[in-house]
């Protein structure tokens, strides 16, 4: 199964993937958790991709291709996979159909989450995220339990780097130039399913598992 989660920063993508990875025992690959490790390993990929990652810009799509063709040949990856921030470029999207067809797979179902201005700006201006685990929190709606520390593993919980507002302005930008026309590419090819990413986080999941359920993609439960 290949499910991609499209829509713009702070839609609730990667919290998202989280749900339905509790359910569904296929990987999630996100390719801004990899840049970031990059980035934090200090590795060449990293090297190359930071100045485009804090600044809010995207990774050139030659970097972002080698990313995805090495990951989904793992072995993990052979019942499918949940795309959390890929592709994000006409080019990505056509690169991974071509890919896809000679691997003799297929993408699913691409979930669009769509969410307001106000609604973006204020949920990543309080996220925090995991420094030892990603594990995503709100400082409004999803506090830890304790103040600064992961509810899973204690670790320190931090801002990202692109979390500033006049990044996230930045990113909504080129999310609407570079990304939003994926929306189009994906309806033509009946594969897009709209979600109302402003709801809450369950009553999101409740749909995104009927969309599942309706195409035969999972079981009822
Ligand atoms: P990436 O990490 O993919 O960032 P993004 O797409 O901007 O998305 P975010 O992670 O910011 O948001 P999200 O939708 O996952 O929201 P979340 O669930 O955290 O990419 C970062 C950078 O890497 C890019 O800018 C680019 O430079 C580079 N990059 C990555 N992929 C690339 C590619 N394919 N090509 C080129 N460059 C690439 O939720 C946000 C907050 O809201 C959290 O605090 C959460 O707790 C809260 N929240 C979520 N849902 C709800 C809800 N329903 N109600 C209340 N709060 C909620």
């Amino acid at each position: 199964m290949i499910i991609i989660l499209l829509g713009p920063p702070g839609a609730g993508k990667g919290t998202i993937a989280v749900e339905i990875k509790k359910k569904i025992d296929i990987p999630v690959i996100s390719t801004g958790d990899i840049l970031r490790n990059a980035i934090q390993d200090g590795t060449k990929l990293g090297q190359e991709a930071q100045d485009f990652v804090n600044s809010g810009k995207l990774v050139p799509d030659f970097l972002i291709m080698k990313i995805i063709e090495n990951r989904i040949i793992q072995q993990d990856c052979n019942h499918g996979f949940i795309f959390d921030g890929f592709p994000r470029t006409i080019h990505q999207a056509q690169e991974f159909d071509s890919i896809s067809h000679q691997l003799k797979k297929k993408i699913d179902q691409v979930f669009y989450f769509e969410a307001s201005h106000e609604v973006i700006i204020e949920r990543l201006s309080s996220r925090r995220v995991c420094s030892q685990c990603g594990m995503i929190y709100n400082l409004n709606y999803n506090p830890p339990r304790i103040q600064g520390k992961c509810d899973q593993c204690g670790g320190a919980l931090i801002q990202r780097d692109d979390d500033q507002v006049d990044t996230i302005e930045k990113r909504l930008k080129v999310y609407q130039n570079d990304t939003l026309p994926l929306v189009h590419y994906y309806q033509g090819k009946k594969l897009l399913t709209t979600i109302n990413a402003d709801q809450d986080v369950q009553d999101r999941f409740k749909e995104v598992w009927e969309k599942l359920t309706e195409l035969n993609l999972v079981g009822e439960n």
